[in-house]
């Protein structure tokens, strides 16, 4: 019979131990608010399926976005939902579209208290609902989105975005959004590649929050979920094309895929909390089953602890509350 010569509870032993001895932190500035602006409401509207989150106008955008920033968060990554939609997505390039009004609004009244992101795909504005256009037998044409994708990427700079966010899965979008605004002279605008994103069931509520007019499923343009090594690739040929940050989504789901991606490249890597996994916290919360707020924490500093950098994440000005509160 010995007793114990190593004693790892000795770090745990109260809570200002348990501060010093943490190994991962999380600060406000890694957080980044997606946002969604609605076009032709007058109000702002509830999206059921996720408990707090709302389709903005105009007006309560720009109080959402001046919340975040006094809030301290590092970012908002606007998304446009517009009244009329067609086969190639023309209110995501025309500067008079919701997502470019948007941006310029926004960027203007706070562009310089936190990065102003957009999301550039063109699923929002399609008829069918397909991050790209279709060619003549139905399928998502690669080589014609990215034409699409450049004129949507020149419109949110010149709109102001600081940052754009490719999700559309596209081979070589990177690359080619990169020429394009180099082309114009946007040589620093910033470019989020969603590198290693998965198909699957986890972005169901998004649907709901940007009114998407998908039938069917996205699997062949994004990622099938048993593949790890894929993700890996799909990063490094993003950083080959020039992305400035790559991400791994859903994160909860796929923490193996984003410590190994971040064991691969040398730019930053993020990581989004999908609408799903928003939404299964809340839906546990509101029926008394799991602690929201710690759920919530948990699962932020677990995708931190995994590797990212920073963390697109629905709860992010009220983390960042909570975080101010832990101090
Ligand atoms: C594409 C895009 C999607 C999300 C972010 N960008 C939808 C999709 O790929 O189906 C999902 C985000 C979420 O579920 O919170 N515009």
């Amino acid at each position: 019979m010995s007793f114990p010569v190593h004693r790892p509870r000795r770090l745990r032993q109260s809570p200002a131990v348990r501060r010093l001895a943490r190994e991962t932190h999380l600060v406000p500035s890694q957080l980044v608010l997606p946002l969604f602006v609605r076009e032709g409401i007058t109000e702002p509207a509830d999206i059921s399926s996720m408990p707090g989150v709302r389709q903005h106008t105009l007006d309560s955008l720009r109080a959402a976005v001046t919340d975040a920033a006094a809030a301290g968060v590092g970012g908002v990554m606007l998304f446009g939902v517009p009244a009329e939609r067609d086969a190639i997505g023309s209110g995501a390039d025309d500067p008079r579209g919701i997502l470019n009004v948007a941006t310029a609004a926004v960027a203007e009244e706070v562009g310089d208290a936190l990065v102003v992101q957009t999301d550039l795909c063109l699923d929002e504005f399609t008829d069918h609902g397909h991050c790209g256009v279709l060619d003549a037998r139905g399928r998502v044409d690669n080589d014609e989105t990215l034409v699409r994708y450049a004129a949507m990427g020149l419109a949110q700079a010149r709109a102001g975005s600081t940052m754009l966010g490719l999700s559309g899965m596209m081979d070589g979008q990177i690359g080619y959004v990169r020429d394009a605004l180099d082309a114009e002279g946007f040589i620093d605008t910033i470019l989020l590649a969603y590198s290693a994103k998965y198909a699957g069931a986890f972005y169901g509520p998004f649907r709901e929050a940007v009114d998407s007019q998908l039938t069917g499923d996205r699997r062949t343009y994004q990622l099938d979920a048993g593949n790890g090594r894929e993700g890996v690739r799909e990063a490094l040929l993003d950083v080959e094309e020039g992305a400035d940050i790559v991400m791994v989504k859903p994160a909860l789901p796929y923490l193996d895929v984003l410590a190994e991606v971040r064991a691969s490249v040398d730019v930053p890597v993020w990581a989004y909390q999908v609408s799903g996994e928003y939404a299964m916290v809340e839906a546990a919360a509101a029926k008394g089953w799991i602690d929201r707020r710690g759920a919530a924490m948990e699962s932020l500093l677990g995708i931190r602890r995994a590797g990212a950098d920073a963390i697109l994440t629905y709860w992010a000005v009220e983390a960042a509350g909570w975080l101010r509160e832990d101090l």
